[in-house]
């Protein structure tokens, strides 16, 4: 299953919404939106080429072991106004060129694997194709956040091939458990909560910092299960 967080651009509505934001120096030219949409088209080209690549290593393994790796995927291009918040808030120029210089993320997929092993395995699959090469890689499974955020981060670029040749283009794919998906968008919905008393703020990131303990203590024990049945060796001790 794949979910699409975004509908397909439509030039008008850029038009509209670059206009709303009020820049600096005034509106887009028509040429710059053009440019503009151009390059979102390649983005989303390059993001649906990763998301069939990890479709078929889904369907291979399904096939080979009874396994499906991936419970399910989500899939997003940036919306012009984070693009644009972006390379204000990091003091950079607006434009076609500083997006592809500076932003990785603008294309981005959520892979959610029913069990750790799957994170690991289908993304080692992913990196070692061919085609597409890792520019940067995130293990925040190994070496988790402060706050308690997992989820491994891997920036894939990948080659669009339009008539002027190939576009090598980069990908944001982030690679987590149910659990880790869970327990994240709990701590993106606190961290989005700005009226919230400090007092309140600090308590609710202690009890998650514990919950995401916890969560990770569960999907070793589940996960040791998983492989007991399936004849696999166990995880080391949590
Ligand atoms: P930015 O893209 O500017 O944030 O920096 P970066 O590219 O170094 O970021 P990183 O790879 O660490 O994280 C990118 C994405 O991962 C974010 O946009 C979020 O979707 C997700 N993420 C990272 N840290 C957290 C976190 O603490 N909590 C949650 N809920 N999501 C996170
Ligand atoms: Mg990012």
């Amino acid at each position: 299953v794949i979910l699409d967080r975004h509908s397909r651009l439509k030039t008008s509505d850029l038009q509209a919404r670059l206009k709303a934001l009020d820049l600096p120096g005034g509106t887009f030219t028509p040429e710059q939106v053009v440019e503009f949409v151009d390059l979102m088209q390649v983005y989303e080209g390059a993001m649906y080429e990763i998301s069939t690549k990890l479709e078929i290593l889904d369907d291979e393994f399904q096939v080979r072991f009874s396994h499906d790796p991936i419970h399910h995927m989500e899939r997003r291009l940036k919306s012009v106004s984070s693009i644009i918040g972006k390379l204000e808030r990091k003091g950079l120029p607006i434009g076609v060129n500083s997006i592809k210089d500076n932003l990785f993320d603008v294309a981005g997929i959520r892979v959610i694997c029913n069990y750790r092993d799957d994170v690991y395995s289908v993304s080692n699959y992913l990196s070692s194709q061919s085609d597409i090469q890792v520019l940067r890689v995130k293990d925040y499974i190994k070496n988790p956040k402060q706050n308690g955020y997992r989820s491994l981060h891997v920036i894939y670029a990948v080659p669009v091939f339009l008539s002027s040749g190939a576009h090598y283009t980069p990908v944001e794919v982030q690679f987590r458990t149910i659990a880790m998906d869970y327990w994240a968008s709990l701590e993106h919905a606190l961290r989005y909560k700005t009226d919230l008393p400090d007092n309140k703020l600090a308590e609710h990131s202690q009890t998650l910092l514990d919950c995401a303990r916890s969560l990770q203590n569960i999907e070793v024990q589940m996960q040791n299960i998983h492989r007991d049945i399936n004849g696999a060796p166990q995880v080391g001790e949590a």
